[in-house]
């Protein structure tokens, strides 16, 4: 099928690129001429694992195109995707200014009958409001369309492997045409009937569900499995601290309640808090979605303090071990949001670092990816070329991004460059039996005291060090 997505950010990208791979002929378009003229170059504007390839091996095969223009894309596509950014506005109600702007340039140039889908993450009832909007500025009577909701479920890191082996995908359609053209469309990937880009030897997989509804309930599947899964998250971290104050390990916590198939394992891991473009974004969006609808969301909006609380109680901790923070040189090893990916939007990790220069600290960062646009944001540190730089002459080391290379290091190098041999683990990354072992003094999030005495008792710290 022909088919144009615009937007080529993450979401856009990403779905263009699967689409590609799945076999339909596919139109990415961005209003933005730097990076359409990035990927025609072959390059990337992000760094996301195993999209470079996809991208490259569909353009090559010209199933992938890359314009600048909506008019130039839209006419030909049966289908039309859009995928564009849906920023916070200072509200926090969600930015729908780019959606609207892209459903004014095809009501102008469109011909024919399209299905528009929406997959940028959207307050519930835009559907609604693109309905009507395409016909009040449709210029051309023959334009007709159905408009769908699809949201998205990547996650950045996993991105391909998300669009290849979803847990399920949504569909929200009025109309049953709408809805046979969107199974169509992700036929391959329902089946599991495509030749795996992601895994070499990919086990054969069943059916992923099909999930047909009406919009408004499509997109607020979007906004309300986010919140969960922040919701997950916030509630860990809540009982981390109490884990910290009463002398219990949060880790064995996590780990038993995610044994209980109603919980579930994933997205119980304590830290510095959730970050990125969409999980505090969203929250945002939904909280304003649902005081609009005049319900209440304060359980959301206390998952959003908890949060936001993360950050405060870590430069605590930080506080607590160094003491006067001030001239202290401190290295910290991860700055995007989360591992895999060069994103720091939101990233606990800068805002860590924000509050200890405020306080007259000397940060040294390094990250695998995301010292590029870290330095965008906070210029004033010194970037390194690996975490041994980062670790030289450092009071103490903040583990913030939880990279499988920073548990290939040789500690033991880490212990001798470091003023001081201390880490604190804002991501429970490293085993404080390893440490202790190493003669670190380690500050992890959610061991209480136990744990540091469990140190002191293995006389591998001094008492007070
Ligand atoms: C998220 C959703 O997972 C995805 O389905 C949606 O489409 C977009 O938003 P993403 O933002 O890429 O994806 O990141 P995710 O892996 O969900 O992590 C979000 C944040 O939560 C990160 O900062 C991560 O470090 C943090 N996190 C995640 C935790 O602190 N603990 C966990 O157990 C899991």
């Amino acid at each position: 099928m022909n088919i144009a997505v615009i937007g080529a950010g993450y979401v856009g990208l990403v779905t263009a690129a699967g689409l590609a791979e799945i076999g339909h002929e596919v139109t990415c378009i961005d209003d933005d001429l730097g990076k359409i003229q990035v990927l025609n170059a072959g390059g990337m504007p992000f760094y996301e694992p195993g999209l470079e390839d996809l991208v490259k091996r569909n353009r090559q095969a010209k199933r992938l195109e890359f314009i600048s223009q909506i008019e130039h894309g839209v006419a030909k596509c049966q289908a039309i995707f859009i995928c564009v950014g849906t920023p916070a506005l200072e509200n926090g109600e969600a930015d729908l200014s780019s959606v609207e702007l892209v459903a004014r340039r095809i009501s102008e140039c469109a011909r024919g009958y399209h299905l528009v889908i929406e997959k940028s993450t959207v307050p519930v009832q835009t559907g609604r409001r693109l309905q009507k909007h395409f016909g009040i500025y449709k210029s051309n009577t023959q334009f007709h369309c159905d408009v769908a909701s699809n949201p998205e479920f990547l996650r950045e890191g996993s991105s391909i492997e998300d669009f290849f082996h979803p847990d399920r995908i949504v569909v929200g359609v009025d109309s049953g045409k709408a809805a046979a053209l969107l199974e169509e469309i992700y036929k391959p990937v329902l089946d599991q009937s495509f030749a795996c880009p992601v895994h070499e030897n990919c086990a054969p997989r069943s059916r992923v569900p099909f999930v047909v509804t009406d919009i408004n309930s499509a997109e607020l599947i979007k906004h309300a499995s986010n919140s969960f899964l922040a919701m997950k998250i916030s509630f860990i971290n809540m009982v981390s601290d109490l884990c910290e104050s009463v002398g219990a390990d949060v880790g064995k916590v996590a780990e038993a309640v995610g044994l209980d198939k109603r919980i579930g394992g994933s997205f119980l891991r304590p830290g510095v808090g959730f970050g990125g473009s969409c999980f505090p974004k969203d929250l945002q969006a939904f909280v304003r979605v649902g005081q609009g609808a005049g319900c209440d969301f304060s359980l959301l909006q206390e998952v959003e303090r908890i949060n936001l609380r993360r950050i405060d109680l870590f430069v605590n901790k930080i506080k607590n071990e160094l003491w006067v923070v001030r001239g202290k040189r401190v290295g910290v090893w991860g700055l995007a949001f989360k591992p895999r990916t060069d994103d720091v939007r939101c990233s606990p990790a800068l805002a860590i670092i924000r509050r200890l220069l405020a306080d007259g600290a000397l940060v040294r960062a390094y990250d695998p990816q995301a010292m590029e646009k870290a330095k965008a944001e906070v210029p004033q540190i010194e970037y390194c070329a690996d975490a041994y730089a980062a670790a030289q002459d450092a009071e103490a080391i903040l583990a913030l991004t939880e990279w499988e290379e920073f548990l290939r290091l040789d500690l033991m190098k880490v212990r001798h460059l470091m003023a001081r041999p201390l880490i604190v683990d804002g991501r429970n990354m490293f085993s404080s039996a390893t440490l202790a072992g190493l003669g670190f003094e380690y500050v992890a999030i959610g061991s209480g005291s136990s744990a540091r005495e469990q140190l002191f008792k293995t006389g591998t710290v001094r008492a007070g060090g």
